[in-house]
């Protein structure tokens, strides 16, 4: 059997603002991540998204129940500095998350934090610049590059350090259409590389493409299921007052129309194979 990379158990929490007052956020939240998904985590403002995301590195530890990585408990702070290898996060704004005045420094420096060697630093700092398609912005200084470019230094500031796991909350929020499909192709080739995502976003498009989707709603999981289950689930999304992709909602409507057409796609291309099929079978050309 695999086991979990996270295990999240029956998880509460609540910010204490002082003795008396306390702010419950997380109500008994329970779930596994297993090596190699992708998660994407959906829900409304104020739900706990990223209350539970520090959950999942141990930035934030549980006021009830427990977060295990890899078998070891948030709690043990003994296992954190292994633990905070292991997941590695990306936040919303990228000006917070640059700490050097030159690119390659700033990837090093998580590098140094966990005392990698200088003789393997280099490859690590290659690796990850290459793999975020910044290698030849290694000597700027972070500050002139673009929300993306800075967005994709981060991700290479987490990923020199090999994470199992990265977890992005709502990474590409700040971000151009230009600047979020760049970090969404390097997170998916990371995928496909065999780490496992858990990504915080409001983008549907993106939520299609993950191999499972958390709802999650006043600090419980509402719903959890592949991208196909929870968009077909229209009725439910509307009640929850979320999106569903552009995709879905063309795909039900052609249905409406031609029976034929299948209603539970979810992405644009799958429409335009849809299309294609249907002409194909009805001898209908299409350039
Ligand atoms: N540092 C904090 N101190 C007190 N309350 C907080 C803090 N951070 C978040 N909250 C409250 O916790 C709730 C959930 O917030 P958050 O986890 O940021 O949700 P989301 O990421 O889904 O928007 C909100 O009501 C928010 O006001
Ligand atoms: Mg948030």
């Amino acid at each position: 059997m695999i086991e979990p990379l996270i295990k999240v158990n029956d998880l509460s929490f609540e910010y204490k603002l002082n003795n008396k007052t306390s702010i419950p956020v997380l109500k008994g939240v329970s779930f596994d991540i297993f090596p190699g998904e992708y998660v994407a985590i959906v829900g409304h403002n104020g739900s706990g998204k990223s209350t539970l995301s520090k959950h999942l590195n141990g930035i934030l530890k549980p006021s009830s129940g427990d977060v295990l990585v890899s078998g070891s408990n948030t709690k043990e702070l003994q296992m954190l500095r292994e633990i905070r290898q292991k997941v590695g996060m990306v936040f919303q704004h990228p000006d917070n998350q640059i700490v050097a005045t030159i690119v390659e420094d700033d990837v090093a420096f998580g590098l140094e934090n966990i005392e990698i060697p200088a003789a393997t630093m280099k490859d690590r700092i290659d690796y990850a610049l290459e793999a975020v398609g910044m290698s030849e912005f290694r000597q700027r200084p972070p500050h002139h590059l673009s929300g993306g470019q800075k967005q994709r230094v981060a991700i290479a500031g987490i990923i020199a350090m090999k994470p199992d796991c990265l977890v992005l909350d709502e990474a590409t929020s700040m971000l151009d259409t230009y600047g979020r499909r760049d970090i969404l192709n390097v997170v998916r080739e990371l995928n496909d590389d065999g780490m496992t995502i858990v990504s915080v976003t409001h983008h549907m498009s993106e939520v299609a493409e993950a191999s499972r989707v958390i709802v999650i709603e006043q600090g419980q999981i509402v719903m959890d299921g592949s991208p196909r289950e929870i968009f077909q689930q229209y009725e439910r999304m509307q009640q929850l007052k979320l999106d569903i992709p552009v995709a879905s909602r063309l795909a039900r409507l052609i249905h409406e129309y031609d029976e034929e057409f299948q209603s539970d796609l979810i992405r644009n291309n799958e429409i335009i194979q849809e299309v294609v099929r249907l002409s194909a079978k009805r001898g209908v050309f299409v350039g």
